[in-house]
């Protein structure tokens, strides 16, 4: 990792180095990931000065859909008017449409876009540096990283890759191959990008940062780990994408078990790619297989009547899965991880669950049915994101009564958002700034298609779950019995 960076991830505030100049190229402009996150951060982080000096963005889709330069400029202006936080007004929005053309490629033919990229090049001066987005479905990957190498345009370029990458361990680590047949591993950025949320990212802080609850992270205090992630979302005429997909490989297998990761790890030597990453790899290393009967496969009521789904689709739309880290911290910890489409709520939350105390001296108290869930710490993790710690306190009068009680860390209310960055912004400065350490490695995704293999050559059939609920019952509940689902929080 080049100096500026490593000194970046630990440095006071304030000193935020800039990005080398760069010709960014996306793959999959006009698709909805580009229209919904990619454009509109890419305008974000270029009003708020965090792109470098010179930089060029170029669009590109294959020739059937190719735009004009003043088509794509278009294309991104809705797509910041209607998913960004930045509107796309004045200078701030004009230097940014400047930087914008479109170059089309297709496997067979990359010509247009190389001229793009090109042109770029030279408007810019020097020698830029090339950055390459695919923000294409996983079938896409191997032909366009083909194509990148076979047009000469990989050469000191880096990638980012969306996920999933791959579908089960053979056809990830195919990918894999395909990917170093042309990039260099230090070149590529596989993408997750809840790993580039502040909250994520903050689990690191408030484990390592203070003396304070590191003591009590393991198994001598903690009996469970939840990570949840219910939508309320449905398939949202992904259907393309997600019949083949499902919610497994869509989330478990990625963005939760990354979370998974970094409360789980050892502390790292340091914050640098290598070492956090060394750390995550251990985590899943020590993850036990995953078995049909570790895991509840849903399928909300309707969902086969989307437009795009097989009538008789085995998806699942919601999975919850018992996973367990079998190490020294952890051994016997049951990770609950959930997430799901139409499920009771939008949320993003890791709950650990402490032990009680050995001896009840109080007596019945009337919160006595949540007393399991008031042990709880719970990170928030949904922007902006928030920590509480919920306990029992002794209720103000004559009597020994117990109540409910929280103490809470909430961003909005600590820090100003305004230097907040969403998921992908974070990650695509990172990625400029040649940082992998937020990015997964071929170890680690191997790895976690590796233990996913007897559930996916083996799946448990789908359960139907009415829309709005928390999935199949009595399935999903039974799956973390004796404990229950922080989520529905009452109340
Ligand atoms: C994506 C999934 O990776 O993450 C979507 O493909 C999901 O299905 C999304 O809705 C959730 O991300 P966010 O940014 O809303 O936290």
């Amino acid at each position: 990792m080049n100096p500026a960076t490593a000194a970046r991830r630990t440095a006071a505030h304030g000193s935020v180095p800039r990005p080398d100049d760069h010709v960014i190229v996306l793959i999959g402009a006009t698709g909805d990931l580009s229209r919904r996150k990619l454009l509109p951060g890419l305008f974000h982080l270029s009003a708020a000065g965090l792109l470098p000096g010179r930089y060029r963005v170029i669009g590109s889709a294959p020739a059937s859909s190719a735009l004009t330069d003043e088509q794509f400029r278009e294309h991104a202006r809705r797509a910041v008017a209607e998913s960004g936080i930045t509107k796309p007004t004045g200078d701030a929005w004009d230097t940014f449409a400047r930087a914008l053309s479109f170059g089309s490629a297709d496997p067979g033919n990359a010509v247009p876009l190389a001229a793009a990229i090109q042109r770029a090049e030279k408007q810019i001066g020097g020698s830029p540096r090339r950055l390459f987005h695919l923000a294409i479905p996983p079938a896409a990957f191997g032909p366009v990283v083909a194509m990148l190498g076979a047009a000469g345009l990989a050469d000191g370029a880096r990638v980012i890759i969306e996920k999933p990458f791959g579908t089960d361990l053979r056809s990830a680590r195919a990918l894999n191959q395909a990917v170093h047949a042309v990039f260099g591993e230090p070149q590529v950025f596989r993408i997750d990008h809840f790993l580039g949320k502040e909250s994520v990212d903050n689990i690191l802080a408030f484990r390592f940062a203070n003396g304070l609850f590191e003591p009590i992270w393991n198994r001598e205090h903690i009996r469970y780990v939840q990570i949840d992630v219910p939508e309320t979302l449905s398939i949202e005429g992904r259907a393309g994408f997600y019949d083949k997909t499902g919610a497994y490989r869509d989330m478990i297998v990625t963005h939760l078990f990354q979370v998974l990761g970094f409360l789980a790890m050892e502390p790292p030597t340091s914050l640098d790619a290598k070492h956090l990453r060394d750390e995550k790899a251990k985590v899943f290393e020590a993850l036990k297989p995953i078995h049909a009967r570790h895991v509840v496969r849903g399928q909300y009521e309707g969902y086969r009547l989307e437009r795009g789904v097989a009538p008789d689709s085995q998806t699942e739309t919601m999975a919850a899965v018992r996973a367990e880290v079998d190490n020294w911290r952890w051994a016997g910890v049951p990770f609950f991880l959930r997430s799901g489409k139409r499920l009771g709520a939008s949320r993003q939350v890791v709950t650990l669950g402490f032990h009680e105390p050995p001896l009840r001296m109080f007596r019945a108290h009337k919160e006595d049915t949540l007393a399991g869930r008031l042990n709880e710490i719970v990170i928030d993790f949904a922007d902006p994101g928030s920590i509480a710690a919920e306990f029992l306190a002794k209720e103000p009068g004559p009597e020994m009564s117990l109540g409910a009680a929280t103490m809470a860390f909430r961003y909005q209310d600590s820090f100003a958002s305004a230097n907040a960055l969403k998921g992908y912004e974070r990650l695509i400065l990172d990625a400029m700034l040649g940082d992998q350490a937020l990015f997964t490695r071929s170890d680690g995704v191997e790895r976690l298609w590796e233990i996913s293999t007897p559930l996916l050559e083996n799946p448990p059939p789908v359960e139907p779950y009415a829309p709005g609920a928390w999935g199949p019952q009595p399935s999903a509940d039974r799956l973390v019995a004796p404990f229950r689902w922080h989520l529905p929080e009452a109340g």
